[in-house]
């Protein structure tokens, strides 16, 4: 029970990687505001990870909303005033080919997985800053930040947007005793109704994985409560890959070596 006494935000919880971390903390005793556009989804994972409903609250809402994210920052500190701790899961990933995409399409992706961390992390930030209190937030990054891939141009941006806002809020809020990292997934499979992949692309990128197997979001999980926990409690501005080993090169090539 290492978060027996804490609480948490966590958004993108209805599903994926957000629901395994948010499914973490509960095991570790803290307590969890969960957030997510997906309204039904969000219920029926709540009622799965904390049936008896005393270890979290919901908040259906889209992160894009700088007034919905302050009013649920709000009831997620009326819930927990002890909260010092957030988790930017929230995300989405469709493919659009450059030419194809759609000023929408981009505004999309730009605003949901680079403005929102920015938006909920201002949010509990503002309101530490303002009682003194230190805190921890990790931000949900991908692989993607540093290896673009067809139809992703702005996945890719966004994330490796997300890296560098990871480092800048680091700095600013250091003096204020607040910790901000980054956990950079490679290929997780989670199966999302929200982010629908082809079997054919699932397939590629799991084939080229050097330990063998796609991620669980208990993978990350593990990670984000490390940077959220007393252990690290030096470590701030990190981008820290999870990724079976997909970022360190081309597994795939063949020695160079003549026969
Ligand atoms: N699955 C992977 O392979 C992988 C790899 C690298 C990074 N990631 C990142 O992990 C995070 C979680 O992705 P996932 O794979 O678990 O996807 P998922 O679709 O299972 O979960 C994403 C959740 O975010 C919610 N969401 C989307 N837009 C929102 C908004 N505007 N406001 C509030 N909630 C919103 C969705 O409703 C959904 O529940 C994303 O940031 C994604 O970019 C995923």
């Amino acid at each position: 029970m290492r978060f027996q006494g804490r609480a948490v935000v966590v958004t993108g919880a209805a599903h994926g990687i957000g629901r395994g971390i948010a499914e973490a903390y509960l095991a570790e005793g803290a307590r969890v505001a969960l957030w997510d556009l997906r309204e039904d989804a969000l219920k029926d994972a709540a009622r799965v990870l904390d049936p008896a409903g005393r270890s979290t609250t919901v908040q259906p809402l889209d992160v894009r909303d700088a007034r919905a994210v302050a009013a649920a920052m709000d009831a997620a500190l009326a819930f927990a005033p002890e909260c010092d701790t957030l988790v930017n899961a929230a995300g989405i990933y469709p493919s659009h080919p450059l030419l194809e995409m759609a000023e929408a399409d981009w505004d999309a992706v730009l605003n949901t997985n680079l403005k929102g961390p920015l938006l909920v992390t201002q949010a509990l930030c503002r309101r530490l800053v303002a009682q003194g209190r230190g805190g921890s937030v990790v931000n949900i990054s991908s692989g993607a930040a540093n290896s673009a891939r067809p139809g992703a141009a702005h996945y890719a941006t966004s994330k490796a947007g997300l890296n560098m806002l990871t480092r800048a809020m680091a700095l600013e809020l250091a003096p204020h005793g607040i910790r901000v990292n980054a956990v950079s997934p490679g290929y997780v499979e989670v199966n999302s109704p929200f982010n629908p992949l082809s079997q054919a692309y699932k397939d590629a990128i799991s084939t080229g994985i050097p330990l063998g197997r796609a991620g669980r979001p208990d993978d990350i999980a593990r990670t984000v409560l490390f940077l959220t926990g007393p252990d690290s409690e030096w470590i701030t501005g990190s981008i820290i890959s999870v990724d079976g080993g997909s970022g360190a090169g081309r597994s795939q090539l063949p020695l160079s070596r003549p026969e």
